[in-house]
């Protein structure tokens, strides 16, 4: 099949395609056409980068980490490089404030910090709570995705194109989050317009803190206002009757760490966080991959020989191309120095998972996509660490079942007419659309 091309979109930014250290700006619009050329441009000349007067108060400053060992040391080492809340949640504690009577603290945040206000307590979260659902325990989904999977693939499997994101990237996660959660399909449009609402910080957030306006804030809180109600209504049916699924858990778990069960509004900051991070992740990635899948050569051929190998291709895609490209997530909690350069107390690390990723003292030929990498896992784009993303057990598993689905359904994958490949704005890598025609399999 032809049809490799991939137009290049540089044009499609406001900014110009950075060639030297001034130009480069990873957080202004249009930026995200040109991230993996600022990468190199900042491995090279400046791979610990001062944001001057955006660290936690304006007398820090804030630092971009792009080298794979300073970011891996740095989410190891929750002491000296405490999370950007912690503080704030510190404080509250100390005040004997509750999260209820806090302006702007969402139900995710007023969880933490009843359930996991430290580093311990952070940990045995996600070993009781979240482990069991969507981390090593989520092999008991296997089933399901593969239904979901194959559901939508028989939507377009007959025209010979399909617009990737809508018709499979996007709605695939949103139905295995329902079915983990127990929530039915028809509410999926609600569910996806609470998430786009959780997570309007990562796409119009301004700078590399995804800071949100006042105005901003008010819109997004109005905008989750059915959330909690429909989240106590659900929780009310499942402890009337309980079925298989994460909100019945919850309901009716015993919290060992603290010897006691959860709160509706607990439960309700658990559910959060699973529409938060669950929901559009996993999207960025199955889109990246279609798109390696078109672009490099031979490798639809081999992965479709042997299927024991898309555990090396996704993971390679996740390496080459990270949903999350980066978060502003720790803070300096005494002086350090990374590669040379001072990073007084106080600063806050923008630790870029995305360009750690490609980092050629770390990986060999980082740009290319290797199934026989050693190691292939040890990227960061769930971040490590104590605090590493929950959810990379269902990730992982969707994204291998969505491509087992879909090699078993299609003999050739290729760019059809119409992409302009254009990024959606914030943090995370994504286009807004990818047509895609490929051979039906005989
Ligand atoms: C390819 C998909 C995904 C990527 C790239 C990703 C990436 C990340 C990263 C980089 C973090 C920050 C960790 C840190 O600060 O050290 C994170 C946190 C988080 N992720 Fe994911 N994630 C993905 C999928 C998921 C899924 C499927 C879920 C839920 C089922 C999820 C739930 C969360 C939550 C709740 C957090 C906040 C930390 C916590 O509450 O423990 N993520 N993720």
């Amino acid at each position: 099949m032809e049809s490799k091309e991939k137009t290049p979109n540089h044009d499609l930014s406001p900014m110009r395609c950075p060639v030297n250290l001034d130009d480069v700006d990873l957080f202004s619009p249009g930026a995200q056409e040109h991230w993996y050329e600022a990468y190199d441009i900042l491995h090279r000349e400046s791979p610990v980068h001062r944001i001057p007067g955006e660290g936690s108060t304006p007398e820090h400053d804030g630092f971009i980490l792009t080298k794979y060992d300073d970011i891996s040391m740095v989410v190891k080492d929750p002491v000296r490089f405490p999370p950007g809340m912690s503080g704030a949640i510190d404080d509250m504690l100390a005040q004997g404030k509750k999260p209820e009577e806090m302006p702007h603290v969402n139900a995710m945040m007023a969880s933490i910090m009843t359930l996991r206000p430290s580093i311990e307590l952070w940990r045995s979260h996600r070993q009781e709570l979240t482990d069991p659902w969507v981390g090593p325990g989520a092999g008991r989904h296997e089933e399901m995705i593969k239904q979901a999977a194959n559901d939508l693939i028989d939507n377009w499997i007959d025209k010979g194109e399909v617009e990737f994101i809508s018709e499979f990237a996007r709605p695939l996660p949103q139905m295995v989050m329902a079915n983990v959660l127990g929530l039915p399909y028809s509410d999926i449009p609600r569910l996806a317009e609470w998430g786009n609402a959780q997570v309007m910080a990562f796409v119009y957030g301004k700078g590399h803190r995804n800071e949100l306006t006042e105005e901003q804030l008010v819109e997004q809180f109005k905008l989750l206002d059915g959330f909690k109600e429909y989240v106590h209504e659900k929780v009310q049916e499942k402890r009337a009757n309980p079925a298989d699924d994460m909100i019945s858990f919850l309901c009716d778990v015993k919290y060992e760490a603290l010897d006691r069960k959860l709160t509706d509004m607990e439960i309700n900051g658990v559910v959060y966080a699973m529409l938060i991070g669950g929901l559009e992740t996993t999207q960025y990635a199955l889109e990246e991959q279609a798109q390696l899948l078109c672009e490099r050569d031979g490798i639809f051929a081999e992965v479709q020989a042997d299927r024991k190998k898309l555990r090396h291709f996704t993971e390679e895609a996740m390496r080459l191309r990270s949903p999350t490209q980066g978060l502003s997530t720790r803070l300096t909690s005494q002086d350090e120095v990374f590669q040379g350069v001072k990073v007084p107390k106080g600063s806050i690390l923008h630790l870029r998972w995305a360009a750690a990723n490609i980092d050629e003292e770390e990986f060999e030929c980082p740009h290319q996509l290797q199934l026989d990498r050693k190691a292939v896992s040890r990227h960061l784009t769930f971040s490590a660490g104590p605090r590493v993303c929950p959810g990379a057990g269902i990730s992982r598993l969707e994204q291998i079942t969505a491509w087992n689905c879909l090699l078993d359904r299609i003999d050739s994958l290729a760019y059809a007419p119409g992409n302009t490949f254009e990024h959606q704005p914030g943090i995370m890598l994504g286009t807004l659309k990818l047509h895609l025609k490929f051979d039906k399999a005989k």
